[in-house]
């Protein structure tokens, strides 16, 4: 079974399961938003005025919840009829581009020429199959490469491509951090979009996503290692009548993708609900152990949801049920992500030299009695010329490379 045709048959699963709990996974977003403000800083965007593609949008949870934070230029592309009908954040909200192949990307990105493209929990599913049914590793490889190099190719010099997926436990975590600032921000936009404010507290005390993601180990944590990938594999694979298989972030893709230098940061992201039977319901549903085949199901609904406490782990702390989850980030970018407009460093340092001199010259006629005769309209030009120099350099240089 290809993976659309595994999502045509559990998407209505898996949409009541998001549906009934959209606050579960808001957690997931922490890094997103994190990034996400930094580069509409960078590049001096409004919210609203920041392009953003969801891609593999599925029933629109990453869209929804920008939106509700002010996001408002979004465009999602999906490619699953059944995940994405009758969700309404395709009415007015996000534009969706539905689309039955990735031959199509390159023409629609290069048509809405977004500033930022994300892809959350999908990145896995770009699958290449031989023919006995088994997944080829190097062919989805090649395959998610050439899905990044399209996303890259459609962003602007400054622009920035997120895949927040799940990560095989050899990927190498980026060890320094881009930058660091509060999480304060983040924290409060997810406690406008449902998170527990407890919750939101906490989170909003660390400054960097190393941080953020200790801190909700510790609180929040259940297990150690890579639970999501493992479940993924042990579990809804084997345990369910659509299986689940997967090429999660793996050293080889980084590797592939290196020339974007990808930075990569692995996070903690439970689960959380107010009620244990919302849990239950929702692991029930989201991976669903209740589509059956005509022999009917694999495991019962107490027996799926006691693999999940077995591999994932329920946590009952701060007032909420937490439930094992783990991802990582890979933000991918032409140049240094959220480096500073280079042309104005450089006009600004022209002044500040011309400003040193003149200071100079004015120091040695006063003191010294030093000087050479110069008319006001003499400095002027000496004043204007470099600046003006610039404006033009860069201008000229714009005009050769459109
Ligand atoms: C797990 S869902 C995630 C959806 C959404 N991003 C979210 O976080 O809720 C994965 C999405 O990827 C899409 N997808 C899966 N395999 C795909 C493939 N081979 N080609 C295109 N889309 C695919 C599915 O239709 C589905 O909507």
């Amino acid at each position: 079974m290809n993976e659309l045709d595994r999502f045509k048959e559990k998407a209505s699963s898996y949409r009541e399961a998001l549906k009934n709990q959209p606050g579960a996974r808001l957690f997931e977003l922490y890094p997103i938003l994190w990034y996400l403000e930094k580069h509409r800083k960078a590049i001096g965007k409004r919210r609203d005025k920041l392009r953003i593609v969801d891609l593999m949008s599925g029933s629109g949870f990453l869209s929804e919840n920008l939106y509700k934070l002010g996001y408002k230029d979004l465009h999602a592309v999906e490619f699953c009829e059944e995940m994405y009908k009758d969700a309404s954040v395709y009415n007015s909200k996000a534009k969706l581009h539905f689309m039955t192949s990735f031959d199509y990307l390159d023409g629609v990105l290069d048509e809405v020429k977004p500033d930022v493209i994300v892809t959350l929990a999908s990145f896995h599913h770009l699958l290449i199959y031989n023919n006995d049914n088994q997944v080829n590793l190097d062919a989805s490889i090649d395959k998610q490469s050439e899905v990044v190099d399209i996303c890259m190719r459609a962003l602007p010099d400054q622009g920035i491509l997120l895949i927040a997926d799940l990560i095989e436990a050899g990927v190498t975590e980026t060890p320094l951090e881009l930058f660091k600032s509060s999480m304060a921000v983040v924290a409060r936009d997810l406690v406008k979009l449902g998170l527990d404010k407890e919750l939101g507290e906490l989170l909003g005390q660390s400054n960097s996503l190393h941080g953020a993601t200790s801190l909700l180990y510790r609180e929040l944590g259940t297990k150690s290692g890579n639970l999501s990938l493992n479940w993924f594999r042990t579990i809804v694979d084997k345990k369910t009548f659509i299986g689940h298989k997967d090429i999660a972030i793996s050293p080889n893709f980084l590797q592939r993708v290196a020339s974007y230098r990808p930075v990569v940061t692995k996070y903690t992201c439970p689960w959380v609900f107010k009620e244990r039977v919302q849990l239950d319901e929702f692991v029930y549903k989201k991976f669903a152990f209740g589509v059956a085949s005509e022999h009917g199901q694999i495991l019962t609904k107490d027996e799926s949801i006691s693999c999940a406490n077995i591999h994932l782990g329920i946590r009952n702390d701060h007032g909420v049920y937490a439930l094992g989850w783990n991802l990582g980030i890979v933000l991918l970018g032409k140049r240094d992500p959220f480096s500073k407009n280079q042309e104005l460093n450089v006009l600004v340092a022209s002044l500040l030299a011309m400003l040193t001199i003149l200071a100079g010259a004015t120091g040695l006629r006063y003191w010294f009695g030093f000087y050479a005769p110069i008319d006001f309209k003499d400095i002027l030009v000496f004043i204007l010329t470099l600046p003006i120099g610039i404006i033009f350099g860069n201008w000229i240089t714009k005009k050769k490379l459109a």
